[in-house]
């Protein structure tokens, strides 16, 4: 795709979509600011290339209407102290009112607005062209940096493209330089590691991933429907019952197309749903009826180390076991460790993963964290992504 690198910036209104969708603690204060941080390169290069710049994103899913709880007012406020310049804001409730077409109007070199929620405006969603179109007014150029969003054809990531032609930023030309080339040309072996509770919601990754990869990994809640497609009981662990045909179809596809399929050998056994559970390791053959499994045991963790390590490309989507209670954070903790040590090409495919490399401190050994979520997998499904697709090739 093209790049901001490749277009004449000087004098230009730069209109800007980034995925500025993060959370929010009760106090409306930004708990993880990664998808801010991760849109400044391709500010700076903007700002620093003599051009003024529109911001725009969504925030959360307000229904269609304005809502203050949705508010942009954060973002303006962190982005202004990461940047440390101004960042107007006019908390414009119409996204595109009067006092927002007058703020960029006047807006010079190195200046920085932010437009309010996308989403406070129920065309953003149905990727209306005449709100597409009064967005576009507003700047010059179109540059879409919000990878995490590059599912949706909104009218702030696609609807825009179709009236002023958009080049990609920088993050978009990382997510598909690591996530891009580890489906196109991997070094090898190639290992993705999948978990996260439920197999529905990675039917077509798994899918898509046995097409490319050399050794599937599968933990989390949903290796238990899997466990139970091997004919071993589950007790009270997640299980999805209808999927329990689909997982031995994919096992025979893993066979078939020669694809080694670890699954766990053992796990950890909680009473109940709770940080506090009694637990026990056991076998997976012999999972207690009354007990769930929380978590891969270490024997499973130790054979999923070993694969990571003999791996050259490394993708990671969805945790092991339930991270955010210690008890049950140690086959997580175990994935990410070997990544993080490991040689290979480190990819973590965004959402749950992302949060739990960050929470447990292993940010930095990997080669690439993805501000994805949805966007990731469906990326990570082989499914082309709208706003990625609109944008002008090179
Ligand atoms: C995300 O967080 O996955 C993106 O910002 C997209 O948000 P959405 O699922 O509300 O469209």
């Amino acid at each position: 795709k093209k790049t901001v690198a490749d277009i004449e910036l000087k004098g230009k209104k730069v209109l800007m979509r980034a995925d500025f969708n993060v959370p929010l603690d009760e106090n409306g204060k930004i708990t993880d600011e990664t998808r801010i941080v991760a849109a400044l390169p391709t500010i700076s290069y903007i700002l620093d290339h003599g051009a003024a710049l529109i911001l725009m994103s969504h925030l959360g899913r307000p229904n269609n209407k304005p809502d203050p709880q949705y508010s942009l007012a954060p973002v303006a406020a962190k982005l202004s102290e990461l940047l440390k310049k101004k960042v107007i804001f006019n908390d414009d409730p119409v996204v595109t009112g009067s006092i927002t077409v007058a703020a960029a109007s006047t807006l010079k070199p190195g200046d920085v607005l932010l437009l309010q929620n996308t989403r406070f405006r129920p065309e953003e969603t149905k990727n209306d062209l005449g709100f597409a179109r009064e967005l576009a007014d507003l700047g010059d150029i179109f540059v879409n940096d919000a990878f995490g969003t590059a599912h949706r054809a909104h009218a702030s990531t696609v609807g825009i493209a179709e009236i002023l032609p958009g080049v990609s930023g920088f993050l978009i030309q990382k997510e598909l330089d690591f996530m891009g080339k580890a489906l196109e040309a991997p070094a090898r072996p190639f290992v993705a590691i999948l978990g996260g509770s439920k197999v529905s919601d990675k039917i077509g990754v798994i899918n898509n991933l046995l097409e490319k990869v050399d050794t599937l990994i599968i933990g989390g809640g949903m290796a238990y429907t899997f466990l139970k497609a091997q004919g071993y009981g589950v007790g009270k662990s997640l299980l999805e019952e209808d999927k329990i045909d689909l997982a031995k179809e994919l096992m025979a596809k893993a066979k078939s197309k020669g694809v080694q399929l670890l699954l766990p050998v053992d796990v950890v056994a909680a009473e109940t749903f709770a940080a506090d559970s009694p637990h026990k390791i056991v076998d997976v053959t012999t999972i207690p009826p009354e007990s769930m499994g929380l978590d891969i045991g270490p024997v499973t963790s130790a054979t999923f180390i070993k694969a990571i390590l003999a791996a050259k490309t490394v993708i990671w989507n969805g945790p092991m076991g339930v991270f955010e209670m210690p008890a049950f954070a140690k086959g997580t903790e175990a994935v990410a460790k070997a990544m993080s040590e490991s040689d290979a090409v480190t990819i973590i495919g965004g959402g749950d993963s992302a949060a739990a490399v960050k929470i447990l401190g292993y940010e930095d050994g990997m080669s690439h964290i993805s501000t994805g979520g949805g966007a990731s997998l469906e990326f990570l499904e082989g499914k082309k992504l709208p706003g990625i697709e609109i944008l002008q090739d090179k």
